[in-house]
């Protein structure tokens, strides 16, 4: 009985929450209870550490505590309410961020209680600039996504100068901790190197990549949180950190072969240079477009035997989830086939569009992967792109020159009529133009993604 009300049986079904809760956010039907179920397995672990620690705690300590969980609590439940779901990338990033500004404090503050063991301080040291790294990448992100930080800031030569950079932080780091030097003014020299680091780190990198990026720091955040739990000799900050620092990496991985582009690529490259690539300029591209009426496509719906939506990042931008939702129960209520083809990467960030549809319990059984839905599009009488660009893009597949060569797509040029819907020819996140919409099979239905799907319904409620 005594072992059920001790910290370590409190940690450990802490950490079953948290595997068990990341398996269940593998499926948008599990996914919010699997999120639930880790968040409570986290209150769990914080309320367990406050008060089964054993040893002396003033009672101020207590109130601080109190005072500081319940202002992060307010904030964090206002901020992740009121946010939008295309803004997600930019909280994530800033929550991110918080969580290695915290791993860095704990090196910050901890280091002169470990002096002279040298594990112990290694470990301090590791966390410490991993945890600056990420708390000011993380804001460099966020300032990126939120568009403060328009334009990538590249230093001449700054490729080499970043890993000169780093490792003249490496090299200091081992220094300190080989040479048990206790001084306070090489931790904070080092801590603010850290942060330099992290900001050269981020600033040249693309406002396109920035999921990527933030998916990369949240490993590095989760690896620090790691070295904190070592250090403390504390499981569940262990056991936690290690799931945040694998998930991240192998997030950063499945997103970049989603994309079909190397890391280093991303971190190295150029590729969406701009984030206001859909601010661009309006369309270069030589050829005509064939433009539809919303009653146009009713007809052409309407004698269809199966229709196959493609979501991008434009439904979400409209918040037209519930009306796309409707529309498919509309036909399939006319006897025709409706399917959602679904890309890794369609919309802002992993998940995005399964998030989005799983908000209007669309039947989960109709949302296809890619790799699933690619050989029915020959079979489909129409395909309709819904505020989707890059992810249908063919140069993908027949101009090398594209910087999206080789990225993997949802192959609609196969179907037999193609449906576009978007609000003019700007192109999408990567900036570049797509074929797909002077393809003879393809009329544009311009407009906001939820007005003209509401005028699409109305019409064929009328038919
Ligand atoms: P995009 O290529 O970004 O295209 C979205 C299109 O939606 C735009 O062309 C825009 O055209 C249209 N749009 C915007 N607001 C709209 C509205 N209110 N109504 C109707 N249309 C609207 O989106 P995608 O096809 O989903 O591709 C995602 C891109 O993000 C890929 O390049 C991918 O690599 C990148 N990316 C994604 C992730 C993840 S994990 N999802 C991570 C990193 C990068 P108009 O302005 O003409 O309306």
């Amino acid at each position: 009985m005594e072992y059920i009300f001790s910290l370590e049986f409190i940690y450990l079904i802490a950490s079953i929450t948290y595997i068990l809760g990341l398996k269940m956010l593998g499926h948008p039907e599990t996914a919010r209870k699997g999120n639930l179920i880790a968040a409570a397995g986290m209150t769990l672990a914080i309320f367990g550490t406050i008060f089964l620690y054993q040893g002396e705690v003033p009672a101020l300590i207590y109130a601080l505590i109190g005072v500081a969980i319940l202002i992060g609590t307010i904030i964090g439940w206002i901020v992740a309410k009121k946010v939008d779901m295309t803004k997600m990338p930019e909280l994530v990033s800033l929550f991110n961020g918080m969580g290695g500004a915290s791993a860095a404090l704990i090196g910050l503050i901890e280091f002169h209680h470990y002096t002279g063991n040298q594990l112990s301080i290694l470990t301090i040291i590791a966390a410490m600039i991993i945890g600056s790294v990420s708390f000011s990448g993380s804001m460099i992100a966020w300032a990126k996504l939120n568009g403060t930080l328009r334009n990538p800031i590249r230093l001449p030569k700054y490729n080499i100068l970043n890993n000169v950079f780093l490792l003249a932080i490496l090299v200091f780091g081992a220094y300190i901790v080989i040479s048990g030097a206790d001084s306070q003014v090489y931790l904070y020299i080092l801590f603010f190197a850290a942060l330099l680091y992290g900001i050269l780190f981020v600033i040249p990198i693309g406002g396109a990549d920035m999921p990527v990026v933030i998916s990369l720091l949240n490993s590095f955040t989760g690896l620090a949180a790691a070295f904190g739990g070592f250090l403390y000799g504390n499981m569940v900050m262990l056991t936690g950190g290690i799931l945040v620092g694998s998930a991240g990496t192998i997030l950063t991985l499945a997103m970049c072969n989603a994309m079909n582009r190397p890391l280093a690529n991303v971190i190295f490259g150029a590729f969406g240079e701009s984030d206001d690539a859909e601010a661009g300029s309006d369309s270069t591209m030589k050829g005509s477009i064939k433009q539809a009426s919303p009653s146009d496509v009713a007809i052409l719906m309407n004698y269809s035997q199966k229709v196959i939506i493609v979501p991008g990042y434009g439904l979400a931008v409209a918040q037209a989830q519930h009306v796309i939702h409707e529309l498919e129960q509309l036909l399939t209520s006319k006897g025709i086939e409706v399917k959602y083809a679904i890309h890794p990467v369609a919309g802002r960030m992993p998940g995005h569009m399964n998030v989005l549809l799983a908000e209007t319990n669309v039947d989960y059984d109709k949302l296809i992967e890619m790799d699933d839905i690619n050989p029915e599009f020959q079979s489909t009488d129409v395909v309709f792109v819904v505020g989707a660009n890059d992810v249908v893009n063919p140069a993908a597949h027949n101009d090398p020159s594209s910087p999206i060569y080789g990225m993997p797509i949802l192959d609609v040029e196969n179907a037999k009529h193609i449906i576009v819907n978007k609000r003019s020819m700007k192109p999408g996140y990567a900036g570049i133009e797509n074929e797909l919409f002077y393809n003879q099979k393809t009329s544009m239905l311009f407009g906001d993604a939820k007005e003209a799907l509401t005028k699409l319904l109305h019409e064929l409620k009328n038919m």
